[in-house]
């Protein structure tokens, strides 16, 4: 029979493009997501695209009768655990709800595993706990470092929380898998980045522009150390990401403890490079304005890619050209995201 997995945050960007993944890979799958920043809709059109459904149940990770519940019913062999709240600057006004939410929130649901016998669990981390390294590539030798907001703190609270767990008991299985610059959407153009209010992120925020939504869009700095003065980041696919997450738990059955994977490119664009090519990709124009420099953003930051290759058998395969066209063609088809 088929492994089930149970895919928190399931609903949202890259949980839904991970659950059509494991769909199309066979396995089965529960979401479980409270729709804070998800779509039903989303799911709706992974089944579309998969031929089958995932299971969804509306609910809340930090709700541990819903959980005891939810693990007693499915025989569950894995977590993939991406709920959590993601909005850099929301953090910093509202600190407490990003850790009750992200780190609490991963307690609960560790509570609920343990107490249900499943101990194997995916992680989405982000390049923000290596803080500002001095020299790039970042590979996962690094140290940890000082993320700059609650948000990158409580990522990093949880990777520290979640190899103490390990250490105590030694059945638990976890990645770590640090993401880099997400991007992009499915090639249907069925799923995409739905973000709420204006977009923090500059491909959601560059879309919106080249639909008419915002009007122009402002390049935080271009006094930075880099290739042409703005900042430089690793932009990954969203589609290769959600195939990365299938390697890892593949990985996983052979390996024991805490694995830490990046999930970068290894390339870096600047956002001037971005715009240009958001600009061919989508035949339109992009107004833009240098501004000062964004507190809290780093010069550069872009991956070594290389212990995921050699460890995971996974690399990225999509490249700028492709994660531009996506983007837009997503963009472009649904203007109003899920509209729901
Ligand atoms: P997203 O907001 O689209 O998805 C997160 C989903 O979790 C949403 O559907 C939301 O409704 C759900 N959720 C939030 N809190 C919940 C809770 N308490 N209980 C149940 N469901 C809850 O975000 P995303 O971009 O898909 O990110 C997924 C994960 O990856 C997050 O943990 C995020 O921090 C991490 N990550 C994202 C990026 C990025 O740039 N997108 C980069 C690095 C790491
Ligand atoms: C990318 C580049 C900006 C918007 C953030 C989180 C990180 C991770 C991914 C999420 C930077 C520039 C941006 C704009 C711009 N996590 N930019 N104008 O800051 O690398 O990472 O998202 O869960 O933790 O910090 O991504 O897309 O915001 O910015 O010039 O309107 O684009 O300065 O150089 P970032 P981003």
């Amino acid at each position: 029979m088929a492994d089930t997995i149970l895919v928190t945050g399931g609903a949202g960007y890259i949980g839904s493009h991970t659950t059509l993944a494991l769909l199309e890979a066979g396995y089965e799958v529960v979401v479980l997501d409270n729709l804070h920043n998800g779509s039903s809709t989303s799911l709706d059109r992974v089944a579309r695209l998969a031929g089958k459904p995932a299971t969804f149940i509306k609910g809340d990770i930090r709700d541990r009768a819903l959980l005891d519940e939810l693990f007693a019913s499915h025989s569950i062999s894995a977590v993939l655990h991406f709920a959590g709240l993601k909005a850099v600057g929301e953090s910093v006004r509202e600190p407490l709800r990003y850790y009750e939410n992200n780190v609490s929130g991963t307690v609960t649901l560790c509570q609920a595993m343990a107490h249900a016998g499943v101990f194997r669990l995916v992680f989405s981390s982000s390049a923000t706990v290596y803080g500002e390294p001095s020299q790039m590539p970042i590979s996962e030798t690094f140290p940890t470092g000082v993320p700059t907001n609650p948000y990158g703190r409580s990522k990093l609270m949880v990777e520290e929380l979640l190899k103490d767990l390990a250490a105590s008991e030694p059945r638990w299985n976890i990645a770590l898998l640090r993401y880099f610059n997400p991007v992009g959407a499915h090639a249907s153009g069925l799923l995409g980045e739905n973000p709420n209010g204006t977009p923090n992120n500059l491909l959601p925020y560059m879309s919106q522009v080249a639909v008419g939504k915002l009007e122009k869009l402002s390049v935080y700095g271009a006094d930075y150390p880099t290739v042409d003065g703005t900042g430089v980041r690793d932009y990954i696919h969203v589609v290769d990401l959600a195939d990365g997450h299938l390697k890892a738990l593949q990985a996983m059955a052979t390996r024991d403890g805490v694995n830490v994977w990046n999930l970068g490119t290894g390339i870096g664009y600047s956002v001037l490079q971005m715009i240009q090519a958001f600009e061919l990709a989508s035949g339109r124009p992009l107004p833009y304005q240098l501004v000062a420099r964004r507190p809290g953003d780093i010069a550069e930051c872009w991956s070594d890619a290389s212990l995921a290759a050699k460890e995971l058998g996974w690399k990225a395969q999509r490249g700028l050209a492709e994660m531009m066209a996506d983007t837009w063609r997503w963009q472009s088809a649904n203007p109003l995201g899920y509209a729901d």
